[in-house]
Order: C-alpha cells, then structure tokens, then sequence
C-alpha cells in the first residue's frame, strides 16, 4: 500500500457535516478493508433465497437491483417472505450488522445510549449500475421511527437531500463515495431522498466493486412477527 493510500488528504476537503438536524453525514467512515468484506457478502445475499430484483412501482421496475435481510420490502410493505420475487423467506440479519448499525448511530449522533438502543432488524441492500437512479421518496413504510443508517459502496453517486414537506426544493446535493456513512433520524427522518445519478468509473481501486454502487440500508421496522 503507498502512502497516499495510508495517509491521504481527502477527507480533509469532505469533513463529517450535519446537513439538517438528525442528518448527519461522516464521509470514509467505513475503511477499505471492510467495504471489501461487505462486497463479498453481498455476493453471497444476492446468490441465497431470494435474488437481487427491481422492484415494481406502480406500472414500471425501479432501475435500482434490490435484495433484503430480515424483513422483505416492497412497495409499501414488508413481509417476511419475498412474496413478489420466488415466496422465499428472506436472510436473517445477522449479529455484525446489528452491531454495525449501533456504531453507526453512535458515530453520527454522538450518543453511544442512542446507538445501544438501536436494533435495526431490516436491511435493504441496494446495487445501483451506471444508469441506475432512485427517485425523491420519504422512508415510511417503518413504523418506528428509529434512524435510517446508510452506507455506500464502489462509484460515488449524487444524492439529495431534502426536506420532510415534499419532494422539491430545498434540497441539497451531495456525493457519497465508497465508505461514506449518512444517517438520518430525529426531526429528519422523514426527509424526501433519492440518487439522481451514479458517477461511473469513480469507485476506489480496493472498495472490491469494480463498478457500480451498493447502498445498504439498515432500519427498524417496528413490526413483529
Ligand atoms: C434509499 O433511499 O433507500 C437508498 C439511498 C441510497 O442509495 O443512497
Ligand atoms: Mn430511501
């Protein structure tokens, strides 16, 4: 490894930064190391029970690739069982992620009793291709209102953010490259959100994506059952 790699710059020009109460965004939180380990076990997600599908939204497929751990979702519910895919019972979320989660909460809030509380038993792996987008949604379909923990790998993409009204403007844009962890909870949790476009050719050289972006999102669903 050289020693741009070990000791680079960059994050001196994308310092951590609250872009609305509850929204905090802390760029290269996670480390090549384990943006690489998560890459492989998303290989392994997307080869188990229930494959990588687009979901359907109303009459069209989301050009974003999903697959889930925990609770299954679709447009606007969740099920055990991948009902709209093959009827099988979707991965259990496994303990690191849930510690995963906790530290997440912990780092973005600065509140280790708030990421202790934090259980997320859902999450929803996104793989996004050069063409892929998500249109400005708010994440409702959770009862409880616990953060959303967000993590991004391989290509950079634009993301917006904005407010918790509708889905125009204010919003900001921002990038989350490889490693980037945002979190939005408290007074944003309900904040409209999308990608409105991934950056090909931008993700790390040792992210373990050679192209494309996965998103994991991990949530409390406050369901039971
Ligand atoms: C999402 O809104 O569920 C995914 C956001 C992202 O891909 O960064
Ligand atoms: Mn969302």
């Amino acid at each position: 490894m050289n020693e741009e790699a070990l000791f680079g710059n960059e994050l001196l020009h994308r310092p951590r930064r609250e872009l609305a109460p509850g929204a905090t965004w802390v760029p290269g939180w996670l480390e090549a190391h384990q943006q690489r380990w998560l890459v492989d076990r998303f290989h392994e997600w997307a080869s188990g029970p229930v494959p990588l599908r687009s979901a359907r939204v109303g009459g069209h497929r989301m050009s974003v690739k999903t697959v889930c751990l925990g609770w299954h979702w679709r447009p606007y519910a969740y099920t055990r069982d991948a009902v709209d895919v093959n009827g099988n019972r979707v991965l259990e979320v496994p303990d690191w992620m849930v510690r995963l989660g906790r530290m997440a909460v912990s780092e973005a809030t600065g509140d280790p009793a708030a990421g202790a509380a934090y259980t997320p038993d859902t999450a929803l792996v996104n793989y996004y291709d050069d063409a892929a987008h998500m249109g400005m949604h708010q994440d409702r379909d959770e009862r409880s209102r616990a953060p959303v923990v967000s993590l991004s790998i391989g290509d950079t993409c634009r993301f917006r953010f904005g407010n918790t009204e509708h889905r125009n403007r204010p919003y900001e844009d921002i990038e989350l490259a490889s490693g980037d962890l945002f979190v939005f909870g408290g007074a944003a949790r309900l904040a409209y959100h999308g990608v409105t476009q991934v950056l090909p050719g931008t993700a790390p050289a040792g992210c373990g994506l050679g192209s494309g972006r996965i998103n994991i999102t991990l949530r409390e669903t406050g369901l039971s059952g």
